[in-house]
């Protein structure tokens, strides 16, 4: 480890992030009775721009009226290019219930689109004497976003999460593509004339687990469009876990049990990771820092890997 200590990221289970439209208001009571961790409200792109006012009215009113139960509440408001960003803010700390645990900023770009959210959210705090400091996250989804990342992940002390939003990100890029994450048909090797398909998305993943680890904020997969598709979410949910994203959106709430599946260790993996924290412990005892678990290496590194899947299993069931 460097001289600078990496941050622990929020103890908080963040599996799914169920997603439902602020303007449909029969949708909430379903919501607040899923199996989805995070719950977000939105304001942004599943709203049209005649619906937005209505759309916060709703949202406001729920965070008074809707037992949420335990979930996080997460609002996603209006992007910094847009008329409606700023009312969404004031109006969200002014008129919600302190049920209200974060906001979501769409297509960051840099990090003063989070300073100048925090300034009016702080100042707005302030004002009406709020007892809770709500908390960020944003998505990357842009050119601009994923190449600032690293400044971005460090922006605000209230960032908690960081999703990377695959369809916005798509179009901003430039890729030919109308898919929203997932296998992509032209983005393939070809070997010996058969095709084998890599993963669009990877390096922009890898990107943001690294930058939001580095400033102990959760690193989170976005959308999968096709919710048709439960072994294509399933996959690329796979892909997100193993390189350290900590959970999915759910765009319908048919994804909700599939991310929940793939980001809760299994009973395998935290067996295997309790046998090699033993057998660490053992070679402890001999005075060893290696030792060899089921025919393979394990040394000082391995205590760390699996105290990763032990603790999120202690986590989510603690
Ligand atoms: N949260 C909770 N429940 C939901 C839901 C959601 N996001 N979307 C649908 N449901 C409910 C429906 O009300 C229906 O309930 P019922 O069985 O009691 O009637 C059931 O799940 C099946 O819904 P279905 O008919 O398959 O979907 P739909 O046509 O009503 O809605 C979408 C489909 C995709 C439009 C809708 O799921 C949606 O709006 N998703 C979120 C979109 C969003 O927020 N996008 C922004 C982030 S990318
Ligand atoms: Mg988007």
């Amino acid at each position: 480890m460097s001289f600078h200590l990496q941050p622990t990221s929020p103890a908080r289970p963040n599996r799914c992030q169920l997603f439902g439209p602020g303007s449909r208001t029969a949708l909430f009571e379903k919501m607040a009775m899923s199996d989805a961790d995070v719950i977000n409200l939105d304001l942004e792109d599943s709203v049209a721009p005649d619906d937005k006012a209505q759309a916060r009215t709703n949202i406001i009113q729920a965070t008074h009226d809707v037992d949420w139960n335990s979930k996080y509440l997460s609002v996603r408001i209006n992007g910094l290019d847009t008329p409606y960003w700023y009312r969404d803010v004031v109006d969200l700390i002014e008129k919600s219930s302190e049920r209200l645990d974060q906001i979501m900023i769409p297509k960051v770009g840099n990090a003063s689109d989070i300073y100048a959210v925090d300034a009016l959210v702080t100042a707005a705090e302030v004002a009406m004497q709020r007892k809770k400091k709500v908390s960020f996250e944003i998505i990357i989804e842009s050119a601009a976003g994923i190449a600032n990342v690293n400044e971005i992940a460090a922006a605000s002390p209230r960032l908690q999460a960081i999703s990377l939003g695959a369809a916005d990100f798509a179009a901003s890029m430039g890729m030919q593509t109308t898919g929203i994450g997932g296998t992509q048909e032209n983005y393939y090797m070809l070997q010996g004339g058969d095709h084998h398909w890599s993963d669009p998305w990877h390096w922009a993943q890898a990107k943001i687990v690294a930058a939001a680890r580095t400033h102990g904020v959760l690193p989170v997969d976005g959308p999968f469009g096709d919710f048709s598709d439960d072994d294509g979410y399933r996959a690329q949910a796979r892909r997100s876990a193993t390189l350290g994203m900590v959970g999915k959106w759910a765009i319908h709430p048919k994804q909700i049990a599939l991310a929940n599946e793939v980001f809760t260790p299994s009973e395998d993996q935290v067996t295997e990771a309790r046998e090699i924290l033993s057998a660490m412990e053992d070679a402890k005892m001999n005075g060893e820092g290696a030792t060899v678990y089921k025919g393979r290496l394990v040394d000082i590194a391995s205590i760390k890997q699996a105290e990763v899947i032990v603790k999120q299993f202690e986590m989510i069931n603690g």
